[in-house]
């Protein structure tokens, strides 16, 4: 290849190509978005359930056909790279793309992530994990600099990126637009040389975000191999006369070509031999799509219990702004226009064809039940900009309004992670988080309404009682700042900030067991129509780490899911040590009666914190301690293992 040849292949083209090598025959690759599906196509695309929605259902194997559906509209499109998944993680219930990504822990993030991925990449696409890294927030995102110390970086910011790299094969990782301790990501050698390349073996593509590059020369060294969408630090005529001038590495770039060409090669192989050679949108994927939303809807509270509703129940109140249309998205590169998109109050009339559902605020008393459908749509949570933790006052005053007036009143939040309760929550007797379900999700919504789907989704973050309470308080927004919503105030042109992760590795859940303050939802948390019991817990050490058996008994009169989840704490630690941290989970399905017993394998990782002075991952000799829940605060069995040590 000549020079030229090279420095071109280094940038996209018409903002989602790569440019391919003409002369030789190496072809352009086509990449898309599909935070929630494939979008901007020009074909008919599933709107499927929110990210954040698939982590809710804590199920490996949905989050493979969740994959495997995406992939193959992929392929029927012709288009060869997702960019997807993200996986940042949820630090504050305020950023405007929580809903693309899988909640506050990484070990769900990122075991979730890895089938998605590998299911992507088994339809001959190839997936791009994003965005790397510790990208948390969105408000004025370019200027942003997280800075956190290596503990915390590795232990719970990089942790899912590492997993999805080492386990999955992932083809390409697209870096953030943030800056991480002082450096833009894109420009990090310590991250994406250092860390990705060097110490995890990444080999692959790593991409810049959407102009989330600015310095030619720092951007070239780190070890970023593309910049996308159009060159703007990697130009033709600024990399050849860096070259004339003796100051571009050629050898670097020799690496990013191979990389691009070997990448190129392989989804061009891949293609050539999968078996799957892509699939519309149909029926077999809005079932998939309908399946996530039935286990990733959670019911948080249900007092009396209110629900399931009868079918047989005479007037239902349907009131609220996502009644009707129900959003089916947040808003930015995730926002997949719905074909058919169904909506809460519309699922309800087909459901429960003979129940009088009424519209009218005046009703209320009158009615046996009200259902208050609230939350934010693609307008108000959205890329570019964060959103507030409450929902806005009119809403609050119609569910205050709707509970004063009604007992039996439910709400049902449409949105992509935590909001404000503590002014409403209280007189309300049931609610429901239905995420953004994507185009037919609201069915599944009434169907748990009425008992025609038992809920089996957990909370995949910490749900705060006040924002006083969160981890990040006070260490969020600049002082004096307040959030927008519009994205185009997004600015790359305001003076630096810096957000501290003071909270350190005490992200969500484990801020709480540390404190002592009691989230209003916990992590893992969600309420079922059956009950489920523990027992027979068994610890032992295997090949690869510890097993953790036990038996689940669905004891209960209905069947339903259950999300088995194995907590590891380390009291005698030297260094400070969240109570717990989830090492390991598994979704049944047990039928009314049934029992199972499970196997989680923790690997010896799950004991490891990562030492900063040794600059390695390191266990301490000692007593563990395991712990099995049905929450992060609902432990059911506890047990102990001694460990001699590395
Ligand atoms: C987003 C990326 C997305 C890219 C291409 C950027 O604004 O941050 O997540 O993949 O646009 O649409």
């Amino acid at each position: 290849m000549t020079i030229e040849e090279k420095v071109d292949l280094i940038s996209g083209v018409d903002s989602f190509w790569t440019k391919g090598v003409p002369r030789l025959a190496v072809r352009r690759l086509r990449m898309a978005d599909a935070s929630m599906g494939l979008r901007n196509a020009f074909i008919p695309a599933t709107a499927f359930p929110a990210f954040i929605a698939l982590a809710a259902t804590w199920d490996r194997a949905a989050a493979y056909e969740y994959g495997s559906a995406v992939g193959a509209e992929f392929r029927a499109a012709e288009i060869d790279v997702l960019l997807g998944p993200g996986i940042n993680l949820y630090r504050v219930a305020n950023c405007g793309r929580n809903f693309e990504y899988l909640g506050e822990d990484p070990i769900l993030a990122g075991e979730l992530a890895v089938e998605y991925v590998k299911a992507v990449q088994a339809q001959g696409v190839s997936a791009t994990v994003k965005h790397f890294a510790a990208n948390n927030t969105d408000w004025h995102r370019s200027v942003s600099d997280s800075i956190m110390d290596e503990r915390t970086l590795r232990e719970v910011y990089l942790a899912a990126f590492e997993r999805v790299v080492t386990q999955a094969g992932v083809g390409a990782v697209m870096t953030g637009y943030n800056l991480l301790n002082g450096e833009y990501a894109a420009e990090c050698r310590a991250l994406i040389r250092g860390i990705l390349q060097e110490e995890w073996g990444f080999t692959g593509v790593v991409m810049s975000d959407w102009g989330g590059t600015w310095n030619t020369m720092a951007s070239f060294g780190s070890g970023l191999s593309l910049e996308m969408g159009v060159a703007k630090v990697f130009t033709r005529e600024r990399l050849l006369a860096l070259a004339g001038d003796g100051a571009l590495d050629l050898e670097e770039l020799d690496r990013k070509v191979l990389a691009i060409l070997a990448w190129t090669f392989a989804i061009e192989e891949a293609q050539s031999s999968a078996s799957a050679s892509g699939q519309r949108r149909g029926p077999g994927h809005l079932r998939t799509a309908l399946d996530v939303a039935r286990k990733g809807t959670v019911l948080l509270k249900n007092e009396g219990p209110l629900l399931p509703l009868d079918l047989g129940m005479r007037r239902l109140s349907v009131l609220g702004p996502c009644a009707f249309p129900t959003p089916t998205s947040g808003g930015g590169a995730a926002k997949v226009e719905a074909i058919d998109p169904r909506s809460i109050l519309g699922s309800v009339l087909e459901l429960a064809p003979n129940v009088n559902v009424s519209r009218d605020e005046d009703t209320l008393a009158q009615s046996d039940a009200v259902l208050v459908c609230v939350g934010f749509d693609a307008a108000t949570e959205q890329e570019g900009a964060d959103r507030p933790f409450g929902l806005p006052w009119k809403q609050v005053e119609l569910i205050r309004k709707c509970a004063a007036a009604n007992p039996n009143t439910i709400v049902v939040i449409v949105g992509g992670g935590g909001v404000a309760m503590a002014d409403w929550i209280d007189p309300v007797k049931a609610v429901v988080h239905g995420w953004y379900p994507g185009e037919i999700g609201s069915v599944a919504i009434a169907e748990i309404l009425f008992g025609r789907c038992n809920p089996s989704g957990k909370l995949p973050i910490s749900i705060e009682r006040t924002w006083r309470d969160a981890p990040a308080y006070g260490a969020y927004l600049p002082d004096g700042e307040s959030l927008y919503t519009d994205p185009d105030y997004c600015s790359q042109c305001r003076p630096f900030f810096q957000v501290h992760y003071k909270e350190c590795v005490f992200v969500g859940y484990r801020h709480y067991d540390r404190n002592g303050t009691a989230p209003l939802f916990a992590f893992g948390h969600g309420l079922s129509y059956t009950t489920f019991t523990y027992g027979g817990l068994t610890i032992e050490r295997s090949d690869t780490g510890v097993a953790v058996c036990c038996t689940v008994t669905n004891s209960g009169a209905v069947a339903g899911g259950e999300v088995v989840q194995v907590y590891v704490g380390d009291p005698q630690s030297t260094v400070p040590r969240p109570v717990r941290e989830l090492k390991g989970f598994t979704r049944v399905e047990l039928a009314a009666g049934e029992s199972q017993t499970v196997r989680i394998e923790l690997p010896e990782r799950a004991f490891a914190f990562y030492d900063v002075t040794a600059k390695r991952w390191r266990i301490e000799p000692g007593e563990f301690v395991i712990e099995v829940g049905a929450s992060s605060r609902d432990i059911r069995l506890t047990g102990r293992i001694q460990y001699a040590g590395e």
